[in-house]
């Protein structure tokens, strides 16, 4: 229904016409590009896999001594037609350390995190390291297996924007078709820590909860800024509620887990204000601020604790 009227509306600022037609037509071919099933990778598993890996602690893949740059992966998991979110499906990782290797005796760089209630889900690790592949390198990849609740496992891979061994990489390279890598090439961005964050939306069959989705935090509400950031005893968080209800902040772990409730009360639409002051000895790393409106999680930002 949002939809027809943004469109609508689009149309009429336009005048209609064939022009507002075409345009549209458009439109609709970009809004679904932003919702693509997640495939396969053309590799499947490949020959590293170990069964039963162990749960990520605290959303943490890597040790804080792993050699490597840091790196934290975070997305949403959605149903097919990107309309519901996905909670409870297991993201099954694992990759090779900074010099390309596997632990194939142990679970190093191995584990799993559930998405929470909010179909999100978030590690911490380091960038995998180059291997070859017979005379060439595979692009540095994160293996992944996805399984929502009561779906079957999607086996597959993802690959960093600027890599210059994706083009000879027989599976990264993929563009089309059933192994397409495309929306699995994702970009990466490095924090004022050195860390580099990327964002991946992962699409699959599964029965989600309701939500809207689109533009949830344009819609509903977001958080603008968080400084200092990084922060050491208090950090100060500026949020803005654009439809009135019961607005939330609260502050998790990477593993989802609630460490403080910094705002629970019912707010009308404005600009607000809220400093999180550390009462005890919390650890370096990495901590997610939530806002939710209605119980809806509708925006986060990262924040780092030194
Ligand atoms: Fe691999």
């Amino acid at each position: 229904m949002k939809k027809e009227k943004s469109r609508r509306r689009f149309l009429k600022n336009l005048g209609i016409g064939s022009l507002g037609i075409m345009l549209l037509n458009n439109l609709e071919a970009k809004a679904n590009t932003t919702c693509n099933q997640t495939t396969l990778d053309y590799f499947g598993e490949g020959p590293f896999y170990t069964a039963n890996p162990p749960s990520m602690q605290n959303g943490q893949l890597a040790s804080p001594t792993e050699p490597g740059t840091r790196l934290v992966i975070s997305g949403h998991i959605f149903n097919l037609d990107c309309s519901q979110i996905v909670p409870n499906t297991i993201v099954d990782v694992w990759h090779a350390d900074n010099n390309g290797a596997y632990d194939n005796s142990g679970y190093n760089l191995r584990g799993q995190v559930l998405s929470n209630s909010q179909g999100f889900y978030s590690f911490e690790t380091i960038k995998p390291g180059l291997y070859l592949n017979g005379s060439t390198y595979r692009p540095s990849h994160i293996h992944v297996k996805i399984t929502p609740p009561g779906f079957p496992t999607i086996t597959t891979q993802i690959y960093f924007s600027g890599d210059q061994y994706i083009a000879s990489d027989a599976a990264a390279s993929i563009n089309s078709g059933t192994f397409d890598a495309t929306h699995r090439i994702i970009n990466l961005t490095t924090n004022n820590q050195g860390t580099l964050e990327g964002t991946w939306d992962i699409v699959v069959d599964g029965n989600g909860t309701l939500i809207n989705t689109n533009d949830l935090h344009l819609e509903n509400g977001m958080i603008y800024n968080a400084s200092p950031n990084p922060f050491n005893d208090e950090i100060r968080i500026n949020y803005g509620v654009f439809k009135e209800g019961l607005a939330e902040i609260s502050v998790y772990d990477l593993s989802g887990k609630k460490l403080a409730n910094l705002v629970e009360a019912h707010k009308v639409s404005n600009k607000y204000e809220v400093i999180w002051k550390l009462d005890k000895a919390m650890s370096s790393g990495y901590y997610l601020i939530t806002l939710k409106l209605n119980n809806l999680q509708v925006h986060h930002l990262k924040v780092y604790k030194l």
